[in-house]
């Protein structure tokens, strides 16, 4: 694991030394980079924005269980305490929070920087992705880990070396993309060396990515008996073949097919396949980008079951409809193709309705961009669009807007879907998702009567277009706090690069408890071996 702040100056001041703050105006700074680009004038960020004793005063600190008018105090990084009429000295930076919300800083459990997909590599590596989840409000991302050649170690290495820019915390998933001995070996060193506790299978992307029901199987009872969480990305991978061979053979070549062979029909059969085999084997199950009301309504069945199954809609999944996919531009069409799909409009608003009600429990964004030039990739066959949106830098501001703005959730329950469960689901909680003694200062401040709007002429993204381009609302994240140090404010960005730290995420979440029991119930159920007296005849 990489270095806590014991000393926060000492630790702001090493890093400036190795890399320098990196200043970004939202308004005018479209590429970022750890490597090039306007340095803050505040030499080192000995300043405001590196104190290591902080203040915020006054607001109203937001739990996902509570939350009441209180002041936060943070000192090398940590949250120290939080009560009303917190008396400082001089010594210490005070931010005004009245009217505003206090918030843990948000928690992707979904990203993809620096990937390389579909022929192509993200363009968001881990300092852009993260200065943009940054501006955003949201201060650590769970990414995805893809093997080399299969080999799980060697695609932790490959990570471990693209997130050293990092400039704020960040976790890994690691996904399976075959099945021997080495990666059963290597999915137990990962687990108790490496920090990770969750593995992903991809039902879909026949020829890359995807396993078979055996595989899936033999990494579900590998999963439980490490007390990894099990994920899936749910389409019927064959199936998806199958329509895409359909849309060509009709002439549909453009980014409106890649909607048209893969319908939510498969995405609910996937699903339904795999809460089932997870059943069978019984281990939990986490469902990743939730896109239509057929998968949503197999994980909302098998909850109410008993199963242990999380539902993790994705920001384009509950707030875009599929109508772009059929524009006549190609470009401004191929950047909305995603796998799943977007959805017909209506799949959203059910998407919503369930998250609010509990039946999905968190929010995520997929965040994998390609620029205009790598959609191009496509322009004579949308099997070749690389897939993937952006999202990190407006999750926050859109779900604030769309589900708080409009009465569906409350304050308390935007924290726990943008963080908390996130923190409790990969074992991370109470030090991240919460603003509680002891926890990690990642937090935000909120003021819920300023307006954001999106552009991808001021968004913080590498990438040159925005599936939310020209979105406004209600909400704007003011400030961010990652790792105590003030990164965020002022419409400014100053982050450093290196200055991210790995989390690492401890087996045996919370989603695994009584699991012995009920294997030890199923065993006792079965009546059987049944002891038989040979008869001759
Ligand atoms: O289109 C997507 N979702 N791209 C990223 C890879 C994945 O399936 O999560
Ligand atoms: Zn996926
Ligand atoms: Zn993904």
């Amino acid at each position: 694991m990489a270095f806590r702040f014991v000393d926060g100056f000492c630790c702001v001041f090493a890093l400036c030394l190795l890399f320098p703050p990196f200043s970004i105006s939202g308004s005018t700074q479209q590429f970022c980079s750890a490597e090039s680009g306007y340095y803050g004038a505040t030499a080192c960020g000995i300043q405001s924005s590196s104190s290591t004793k902080l203040l915020i005063k006054g607001g109203t600190v937001v739990n996902a269980h509570h939350q009441e008018v209180a002041d936060v105090f943070v000192e090398d990084g940590i949250v120290v305490s939080v009560q009303p009429n917190i008396e400082v000295g001089d010594d210490v930076t005070v931010l005004d929070a009245s009217g505003k919300f206090v918030m843990p800083g948000g928690i992707d459990p979904h990203t993809h920087l620096a990937m390389e997909f579909m022929g192509s590599e993200t363009i968001d590596d881990f300092f852009s992705g993260q200065a943009a989840a940054l501006a955003g409000g949201t201060t650590m991302h769970i990414d995805f880990v893809i093997p080399v050649n299969g080999n799980l170690l060697a695609g932790f290495e490959a990570y471990e070396k693209k997130s050293k820019n990092s400039c704020m915390d960040y976790g890994f998933h690691v996904a399976i993309t075959k099945w021997d001995e080495n990666v059963s070996r290597d999915m137990e060193i990962l687990v108790k060396e490496k920090g990770i506790n969750s593995f992903k299978f991809f039902l879909a992307y026949k020829g890359s990515f995807m396993v078979t029901d055996e595989l899936l199987l033999e990494g579900l009872k590998r999963c439980k008996s490490l007390g990894a969480l099990a994920m899936v990305h749910a389409e019927n991978g064959d199936a998806v073949s199958e329509g895409q061979k359909r849309m060509i053979e009709l002439g549909i070549t453009g980014p409106e097919g890649h909607a048209l062979s893969r319908p939510a029909v498969i995405e609910g059969e996937a699903t339904a396949r795999a809460i089932r085999l997870a059943h069978f084997v019984n281990t939990p199950l986490y469902v990743v980008h939730v896109m239509s009301i057929d998968a949503m309504e197999e994980v909302a069945k098998a909850r109410k079951a008993g199963q242990k199954i999380i539902g993790e809609p994705v920001v384009s999944g509950l707030i875009l409809d599929d109508q772009w996919l059929w524009h006549p531009d190609f470009i401004t069409a191929a950047k909305y193709v995603m796998s799943p799909p977007i959805r017909p409009a209506g799949h959203g608003k059910a998407l919503q309705a369930a998250l609010s009600t509990g039946i999905l429990q968190l929010v995520g964004t997929d965040h994998c961009t390609f620029n205009s030039t790598q959609k191009a990739l496509g322009i004579d066959d949308f099997r070749k669009i690389p897939n993937g949106v952006n999202g990190l830098e407006e999750r926050m501001h859109l779900i604030w807007d769309t589900m708080v703005g409009s009465g569906q959730i409350s304050v308390t329950d935007f924290v726990r879907i943008t963080s908390t469960e996130c923190a409790r689901i990969f074992n991370i909680y109470p030090r991240k998702g919460a603003i509680l003694p002891g926890s990690d200062a990642d937090i935000i401040i909120l003021n819920p009567n300023s307006s954001f709007e999106i552009s991808s002429k001021s968004h913080h993204s590498r990438t040159d277009t925005n599936v939310y381009e020209g979105r406004s609302g209600k909400g704007k994240v003011e400030v961010t706090i990652a790792g105590g140090r003030v990164v965020w404010e002022n419409d400014e960005l100053k982050v450093i690069p290196g200055s991210g730290k790995y989390v690492k995420m401890p087996p045996f979440s919370y989603l695994f408890d009584g699991i012995d029991k009920s294997d030890a119930n199923y065993l006792s159920s079965l009546r059987a071996p049944v002891k038989r007296s040979r008869s001759e005849g």
